[in-house]
């Protein structure tokens, strides 16, 4: 089957959080399977850095807008692993700052960005290959599945052609102005509460979630909360409405960048069997960290995150007065939201002894937090998959996190150290606190935390299964357009 990705993200190019990684990982793995498979994304400023001269593809595909073209370049980002990237590129567009926002919130023309991307992607598909299907991740490349059942509907090329979503979030779901309907040529009668519409808004990932064939989402336990109130942002209705055609299918890992075996960002090297190397990564850890003369026996908590609502950052504030109290040092790593860097470091300004954090996107360091820490903390409000538990499990790193999504489907606490962590299951501060102190207490316990560490190292989360689920959706999304 020819499968061809559309994505904002896809690492290490381009990465704000996990859906980079699932774009770089699973496309391997279903080239790994006999698929052939394109992933195109955006060529962002920081991608023309990386990769500054590209081949040209394409030199000129035509995107007609109400009173105006738009021209892209398709470039050729290489093959790697079997799988052939492509750059869209146009330089109004996207050789910006950032992808998709400055300080002060979203770029305002964000769906005339991800709208132009999305078509090009069809448009250069037209010249370089039609897929079996589409497969589109997210609000923003959701407008393609609006598209192909829309602008492309008659199209003799793409006419037939299925698009497959993921939704990585259901928390962004990219609301604009009316006039994108006019903007992006999309029919008004599109423009209704039962299509696109969300008081009075256009919604992109509506659109993808009513015109996909199928959707799919990245754990079996969100597959089910993003049918309720609670965790479907007013998607609830439409999804279960679309309930046949939803699948939950947990991320994987990519065990070729995520394995304390051969990780080239670590300080040592170690397995299940030999943890010795381990200890040199703690070292290196609360080195980076300038954490000095840490007891043994004092356990690293590390955070690894977008600092986003969505990660529950305002539950370890909450608790910070009485966790400092405990034997642990915390380290944190992240960005994102400016109201979370201010109160992380202001609160970590409070105790510099105990708490660390860096305000900054550093893959090294990521690395670094997995081997070095002994715990890792993910309280979540809700977490549709989340990779770095799953990251956690192979350094025996073991995870403390709320039950929710994927960690949910991930994390099994059980009595005397027979799971691979420790969850909380309440919406409050106590709960993480207690699930912490349950985790100190077992790491006291050389034998028993000992023996967890080695549980999570052997389990294997490898992209090979959940590849061969989404092929499945993609047969499944081909035949029943025949
Ligand atoms: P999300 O996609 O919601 O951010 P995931 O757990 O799926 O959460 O994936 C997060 C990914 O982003 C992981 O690969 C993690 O290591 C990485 N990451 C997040 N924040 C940073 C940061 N500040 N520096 C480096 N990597 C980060
Ligand atoms: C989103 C989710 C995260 C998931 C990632 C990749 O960013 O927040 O839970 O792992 O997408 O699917």
């Amino acid at each position: 089957m020819y499968i061809v990705f559309a994505a904002s993200e896809c690492a290490p190019w381009a990465k704000t959080g996990g859906l980079a990684d699932v774009v770089a990982a699973l496309p391997k793995a279903l080239v790994a399977l006999g698929h052939k498979v394109s992933v195109f994304i955006p060529y962002y400023r920081q991608v023309a850095k990386l990769a500054p001269e590209c081949p040209v593809v394409l030199p000129s595909v035509t995107i007609p807008f109400p009173h105006y073209n738009r021209f892209v370049q398709i470039l050729d980002g290489g093959v790697t692993d079997g799988v052939q990237l492509y750059f869209v590129a146009n330089s109004e567009m996207f050789d910006r700052e950032s992808f998709y926002a400055t300080p002060g919130g979203d770029y305002l023309d964000n769906a005339e960005r991800f709208g132009l991307f999305s078509r090009a992607v069809i448009e250069a598909t037209k010249v370089l290959g039609v897929p079996d299907v589409f497969h589109v991740h997210d609000w923003q490349t959701s407008i393609l599945a609006v598209l192909l059942r829309s602008t492309y509907f008659f199209d003799p090329v793409m006419k037939g052609v299925p698009a497959v979503l993921s939704i990585h979030n259901a928390g962004y779901q990219g609301w604009f102005p009316p006039s994108t309907m006019e903007l992006l040529l999309l029919p008004w009668d599109m423009f209704t509460f039962d299509k696109l519409e969300t008081y009075d808004s256009v919604n992109f990932l509506k659109g993808g979630v009513l015109y996909a064939d199928a959707i799919t989402t990245v754990s079996r336990k969100y597959a089910e909360e993003i049918q309720t109130s609670e965790f479907g942002n007013g998607l609830e209705g439409i999804l279960q409405r679309r309930n046949a055609d939803l699948f939950g299918i947990l991320n994987g890992v990519d065990y070729a960048e995520w394995d304390p075996a051969h990780d080239s960002n670590i300080a040592a090297h170690y397995t299940a069997e030999n943890l010795a190397g381990k200890k040199k990564c703690r070292e290196d850890l609360l080195h980076a960290f300038g954490l000095n003369d840490v007891a043994e026996t004092t356990a690293v908590i590390g955070v690894v995150s977008r600092f986003a609502t969505q990660k529950g950052f305002d539950f370890i504030v909450a608790i910070m007065d009485r966790l400092v109290q405990e034997d642990m040092v915390l380290v944190i790593l992240g960005n994102g939201e400016e109201y979370y860097e201010r109160l992380l470091t202001e609160t970590a300004n409070r105790f510099p002894g105990k708490v660390r954090v860096q305000v900054k996107y550093d893959n090294v360091i990521a690395h670094k937090i997995e081997a070095g820490s002994d715990m890792f903390l993910m309280p979540s409000r809700y977490e549709p998959s989340g990779l770095n538990q799953m990251y956690s499990l192979r350094y025996g790193t073991v995870p403390v996190v709320r039950a929710t999504g994927g960690l949910e489907d991930t994390i099994d606490e059980r009595h005397g150290g027979q799971g691979n962590g420790f969850k909380f299951w309440g919406y409050d501060p106590e709960d993480l606190l207690d699930a912490i102190k349950r985790a100190l207490a077992t790491f006291l316990n050389k034998e028993e935390w000992t023996g967890m560490m080695q549980r999570g190292m052997a389990q294997d989360f490898s992209w090979e299964h959940p590849a061969k689920e989404y092929v499945r959706v993609y047969e499944r999304a081909v035949s029943n357009r025949n």
